[in-house]
C-alpha cells in the first residue's frame, strides 16, 4: 500500500463513521503567538475542542501538516520526524473512550481496513496521579478487546503521565488521559509476552487521546464541560510497518530524498550506521524546511522565531552534507533534494511544487551564506575549543560565523567537551529580540489566549487589512499574524516601503469603520459561497469543506449582513468581537520590512 492510499484510507474509514472530512491547516500557526509551528492535528482545533461549534460537524477528521522540534536530538533514527504527517479523528463532545478505541482497532485489525496483525499490537492507558485518577474505563475497553481476541492482557501497560497524558500544547487548555497503540517490528515468533516502554521495537503508531480536563494557569485540573477525542496517527510509521519495513526511510516518502543523496555524496545508504544517521538528518531536515518555506504562509531563514528555526534545520543539514562528503562547490545540492520533495508530495500537498522556484531560491541563498563562513568558523572553533567552551565564544561562533548553538554542541559532543548553555542563552538575551519574546512567555505561553484584548486585536487585524487593500491595492493578502494581548503584527504582500501618507490614510480607515460601530457577524457558508462573495481566505481546500465567514458589516432587516456595503469579510476561524464599536483607537506604531515582498505591520489599540 502505498502512502497516497494509506491516507485516503484513513479518511474514508472515518468519513464512513460520520466524520467529516477537513484539510489540512497550514504549518504556521495563525493568531497564535505562543507556538512557532503547527505540532498536531488537535492545534488548528483548539477553539472547536474548548466548545466552539465547527461548521463540518462535530465529527473530523483529517491528514495534518506538523513541525516538530522538540525531537530534534531522536531525529536521525529510524522513527523521528521534524515534519510529519498526523492522521487523526476528532469528536467534539460527540463519541468518547469506547467508540474511539474500538474504531482505532477496527482500521488497525480489519482486514477491509490495514489488516494488521493482531499479535505484533499492544497498547497502554494512564496508570493514574494526584492530578487525575487511572484511566480503568479505557483499560476495560481494551481488556475486551484483546479478550475476545486471544490476546495477553499483559499487552496492555498502564503507564504515568509521562507516557499516557497529553496537552496542553501550551501551559493551559484542553488536555487528558491517552491510550497509545504500540506495533511491534521485530521477529514474529519473538513478540514479547508484555509490554516495554523501552524497547524500540515497539513502535508507537497511533494514540488516542480523551480530552476532559483543562489545566487552568493555576496549573489545577477541572473537567471539562465539553469531553473531546483527539487521535493523532503518525502516516510514515503506518506505513513502514503495513510494508514490512523497521526503517521509516526506506518508504517511499523518504527513498528518493535517500537515492538523492546516495548520488550527491557518493555514499551507500545502510552500510555505515553513522552515515546513516547523517544522511536520515539531512532528509529529515531538507524536508523539513522545503515543506516551511513552501507552506502557502511560507518563512524564509532569519534570526528570530520560525526564521530561526528553519535556518537550522538547513544549516544542521548542510554541515552533515558537508561531513557526508557532498562537493560543497554545488551550492543548489539543497534544492535538488527540495524538488524530489516536491515530487513525492505534488498530489497531496502541491504547494511545493507551485512555490518551488521560492523554495529553491531560499536554500540556495542560505547555503551560499552559510558555506562563506563555515569553514572559517570550523577553524575559529578549533582555536576556541580547549577544554571547556564558554558562553561568548558559543555566542561568537553564532553572531559571527552564523553557528546555531546545536552545530557547536555537536562540534564539541566530537571532541568530547562542554558548551556553556546558559552562558549562551545570557549572551543572547543581551544582543536580541529572540529572547524578549521568549522571556513574554513566546515559548510557555498557553494555547492561543482567547482574551478579550486578543479578541478585539483579532477584529482590528481584518479592518487592517481591508485598510490596506484600499489604500495599496488588490493585490495585498494577508501573509501571517502575530497577536499578544498588547499588541498586533500583521505580515502582508506588499514590495515598497509605506508613506507616512498611506499610513495615515490606513489609520484613517480602520479608525472610520470602528467609529461606524459595525456589526461583526458570522456566518456559515461552503467555500464557492464565500470566493463568491469576495470574502479573503485561503481558498486551497480539497474537500470543499463548510467555512466560517466573519463579516463587518451593517445589516439589512432580515438580521444578515448587507455584503455589498460589507467593510470587511474573511474566512476566519475566530473569535472575533460582536460590533466594532468597542475597539478603541488603533494605531499603527511600525512598518518595515519583514522578507522579500513581505512588509510588517506593529499596530496597538488604545483607549
Ligand atoms: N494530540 C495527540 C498527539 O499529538 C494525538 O499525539
Amino acid at each position: 500500500m502505498n502512502a497516497n492510499e494509506l491516507r485516503q484510507k484513513y479518511l474514508d474509514f472515518f468519513k464512513a463513521q460520520g466524520h467529516a472530512v477537513i484539510s489540512s491547516a497550514s504549518l504556521i500557526p495563525e493568531n497564535d503567538p505562543t507556538v512557532l509551528f503547527t505540532t498536531a492535528g488537535m492545534h488548528p482545533l483548539v477553539p472547536f475542542l474548548l466548545g466552539e461549534k465547527h461548521p463540518a460537524g462535530n465529527r473530523l477528521t483529517d491528514a495534518q501538516k506538523c513541525i516538530r522540534t522538540g525531537d530534534i536530538d531522536e531525529v536521525g533514527d529510524r522513527t523521528h520526524h521534524t515534519f510529519f504527517e498526523m492522521m487523526g479523528n476528532w469528536s467534539l463532545g460527540d463519541y468518547f473512550k469506547k467508540e474511539a478505541i474500538n474504531f482505532s482497532w477496527q482500521f488497525l485489525t480489519d482486514a477491509a481496513w490495514l489488516g494488521l496483525d493482531k499479535n505484533r499490537l499492544a497498547v497502554s492507558v494512564f496508570q493514574g496521579d494526584a492530578d487525575a485518577p487511572y484511566d480503568e474505563e479505557a483499560y476495560q475497553i481494551w481488556e475486551e478487546i484483546f479478550k475476545s481476541n486471544n490476546l495477553p492482557v499483559e499487552r496492555i501497560a498502564k503507564l504515568p503521565k509521562k507516557n499516557n497524558w497529553w496537552g496542553p500544547a501550551g501551559v493551559t487548555g484542553p488536555c487528558g488521559p491517552d491510550s497509545e497503540m504500540f506495533y511491534w517490528v521485530g521477529d514474529a515468533d519473538k513478540v514479547p509476552a508484555s509490554f516495554n516502554d523501552d524497547n524500540d521495537l515497539w513502535v508507537e503508531i497511533w494514540n488516542d487521546v480523551f480530552m476532559q480536563y483543562n489545566k487552568t494557569a493555576e496549573g489545577s485540573f477541572e473537567p471539562l464541560k465539553q469531553t473531546n477525542v483527539d487521535t493523532g496517527l503518525g502516516l510514515e510509521r503506518v506505513l513502514a510497518v503495513i510494508n514490512g519495513l523497521n526503517d521509516n526511510y526506506q518508504t517511499e516518502l523518504f527513498r528518493p530524498i535517500i537515492n538523492k543523496i546516495e548520488e550527491l555524496s557518493n555514499q551507500r545508504y545502510g552500510v555505515n550506521p553513522e552515515t546513516d544517521k547523517a544522511m536520515r538528518i539531512i532528509a529529515d531536515h531538507l524536508k523539513a524546511a522545503t515543506f516551511i518555506i513552501g507552506d502557502n504562509r511560507g518563512i524564509t531563514p532569519s534570526n528570530t522565531d520560525q526564521g530561526y528555526v528553519l535556518r537550522r534545520l538547513i544549516r544542521r543539514a548542510l554541515r552533515y552534507g558537508r561531513q557526508l562528503g557532498i562537493n560543497q562547490q554545488n551550492i543548489t545540492w539543497p534544492a535538488e533534494i527540495a524538488n524530489v520533495v516536491s515530487q513525492i508530495y505534488v498530489d497531496v500537498y502541491p504547494e511545493i511544487k507551485n512555490n518551488l522556484t521560492m523554495v529553491s531560491g531560499e536554500l540556495t541563498k542560505e547555503t551560499e551564506k552559510f558555506s562563506r563562513t563555515l569553514e572559517k568558523g570550523i577553524l575559529e572553533f578549533e582555536k576556541l575549543a580547549q577544554g571547556a567552551l564558554s558562553g561568548e565564544a558559543a555566542f561568537m561562533l553564532y553572531q559571527s560565523y552564523g553557528f546555531p548553538l546545536e552545530i557547536t554542541e555537536e562540534l564539541a559532543a566530537e571532541k568530547g567537551i562542554k558548551v556553556d548553555k546558559e552562558g549562551f542563552a545570557l549572551e543572547l538575551a543581551k544582543h536580541q529580540e529572540l529572547s524578549r519574546t521568549a522571556s513574554a512567555g513566546k515559548f510557555k505561553g498557553g494555547l492561543a489566549d482567547h482574551s478579550e484584548e486578543t479578541t478585539k486585536l483579532h477584529t482590528a487585524a481584518h479592518l487592517l487589512l481591508a485598510a490596506l487593500r484600499q489604500v495599496l491595492g488588490d493585490h495585498v493578502t494577508q501573509k501571517g499574524s502575530n497577536i499578544t494581548s498588547e499588541r498586533l503584527r500583521f505580515d502582508f504582500s506588499h514590495t515598497e516601503k509605506m508613506t507616512p501618507e498611506q499610513i495615515a490614510k490606513v489609520e484613517e480607515l480602520v479608525n472610520g469603520a470602528i467609529a461606524a460601530d459595525l456589526p461583526v457577524t458570522c456566518e456559515e457558508l461552503s467555500l464557492e459561497e464565500a470566493k463568491e462573495r469576495g470574502a479573503m481566505g485561503v481558498f486551497d481546500s480539497k474537500y470543499g469543506e463548510r467555512v466560517k465567514v466573519y463579516t463587518a458589516a451593517p445589516l439589512l432587516a432580515d438580521g444578515k449582513p448587507d455584503v455589498k456595503a460589507a467593510y470587511s469579510q474573511e474566512i476566519c476561524g475566530g473569535p472575533h468581537v460582536n460590533n466594532t464599536g468597542i475597539l478603541g483607537k488603533f494605531k499603527i506604531q511600525k512598518e518595515e520590512s519583514s522578507s522579500a515582498g513581505v512588509r510588517r505591520i506593529k499596530a496597538v489599540l488604545g483607549a
